[in-house]
């Protein structure tokens, strides 16, 4: 019986490899929804979802059903969902818009900061009851960045301002691109649900390695990606022509780590100058009158590809999106992939991000299909009992200082993300044993 010790814990983990356990193993998934989904901080929606009092969006934060909705005084608000008198969940619409958050078992409603604003039948009510006591509960801490809302189911623990200090920039990177510098996911999502492991997908994001060879379906003949941004005329050079090498330009992307198990991948070369088409060239006047030619140029440089907010949030920077990672048993996990709308950006310039994330990211898509197929294939091949250990260690001991950003980096062929997720999910998970 595996009870969850420090000591048991880090067995699991050695320098460059950790066991197979860590992704097939129910007591262990259950631990991590405890301390991991139930201690750090975790993305729980981006403020754009809710624009008016009233909206809301329902999800689960590891093992527990959460509403994010807009208060009537305009802030953003975390309730749990779950009814105060016997406990059934109050919302039950993946989102929506609603005055008071009524029940449906006995009626009891609550105002959208929780305040519960009407017992049914109040007269039956104990000589005890209080009313202000029997609230919708509110998740213990939350943070927000630009619109982007984290919560933390535990009281204490790191503050949100050290968790996210360090990925400021990554955020930043994406948000200044908006002419009016503020995003919105208001076009929508892609979802889809794996038979693997949540941290399949979270290693995955940081995985550069992987792509010139599970993506080799779309590349063409001169080792070249499809597009996947609005108004670049051709795609990253990812394997050299006539040869099945990793093209030199992918060799030399770096990926860097920072605290907590955060991470990013440097930008994919490609021809920012050359860049064009007549909805791009308009989102560059429009960026141009908002933030003047200098600022412009500098921010369409952007410095990342692939940001990891660990453990359940990611931002693309190439065809732009916000994942969301949601665990739901040791071989079944969520995404939810939405895509970022610019705001002041012209409307054919969002359309044609959209249009182009179909490509790549949707359930049918070239790239994502491609992923899903391999993280089915390691929880198919995990059962196998040949080994206990999985391997990370490419590129151990090349790590180096990056003073520029304050972090550490390798080449992004290497395996340098994962150990630094691992150190992240060592840390969670033995401190609160
Ligand atoms: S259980 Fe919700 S009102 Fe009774
Ligand atoms: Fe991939």
């Amino acid at each position: 019986m595996f009870d969850g010790t420090a000591d048991e814990i880090s067995k699991l983990i050695e320098p460059g490899r950790v066991h197979r356990r860590v992704y097939t193993d129910s007591d262990i998934f259950e631990l991590e929804m405890d301390r991991i989904f139930g201690c750090a901080w975790i993305f729980a929606g981006h403020t754009s979802q809710i624009p008016n009092i009233g909206d809301y969006v329902t999800s689960d934060i590891g093992r527990q059903p959460i509403i994010f909705i807009r208060h009537k005084d305009g802030t953003p608000q975390v309730l749990l969902n779950r009814c105060a008198h016997r406990g059934p969940k109050v919302c039950n619409e993946p989102c929506g818009n609603l005055k008071a958050l009524t029940c449906l078992y006995h009626g009891w409603s609550y105002d959208t900061d929780g305040t519960l604003l009407d017992v049914s039948m109040p007269e039956g009510a104990a000589s005890h009851f209080k009313k202000s006591e029997f609230g919708l509960a509110k998740a213990p801490r939350m943070g927000e960045y630009r619109g982007f809302v984290f919560v933390s189911m535990a009281r204490k623990g790191i503050s949100f301002d050290e968790f996210l200090g360090p990925m400021k920039a990554n955020i930043d990177d994406l948000v200044d691109r908006a002419p009016d510098g503020e995003i919105s996911l208001d076009a929508g999502m892609h979802r889809y649900f794996f038979r693997g492991n949540w941290k399949l997908q979270v290693e995955n994001v940081l995985d550069s390695y992987h792509v010139p060879y599970s993506h080799a379906s779309t590349v063409n003949k001169k080792g070249e990606q499809f597009s996947r941004r609005e108004g670049d005329k051709e795609g990253a050079q990812v394997v050299e022509e006539k040869t099945t090498k990793t093209a030199d330009a992918w060799k030399g992307r770096r990926s860097f780590v920072v605290d907590f198990g955060h991470g990013w991948t440097s930008n994919t070369e490609l021809n920012e100058k050359g860049r064009s088409s007549p909805a791009y060239d308009a989102y560059k006047v429009a960026l141009a009158e908002k933030v003047g030619k200098s600022r412009m140029e500098e921010i369409l440089t952007p410095e990342f590809h692939n940001s990891l907010l660990y453990p359940n949030c990611s931002i693309m920077g190439l065809n732009i999106h916000i994942r969301v990672i949601r665990p739901i048993a040791p071989d079944l996990t969520e995404v939810t992939v939405y895509p970022v709308k610019l705001k002041g950006a012209p409307n054919e310039m969002n359309s044609a991000n959209i249009r182009l994330l179909n490509v790549t990211h949707s359930a049918t898509s070239f790239v994502q299909t491609d992923d899903l197929e391999s993280f089915r294939r390691t929880q198919a091949g995990l059962k196998s009992n040949q080994s206990d250990w999985i391997d990370f260690s490419r590129g151990m001991g090349e790590e180096e200082a990056d003073p520029y950003y304050n972090a550490t980096r390798e080449s992004a062929m290497h395996e340098m993300a994962i150990r630094a997720q691992y150190q992240a999910w060592l840390h969670y998970m033995c401190e609160a044993a």
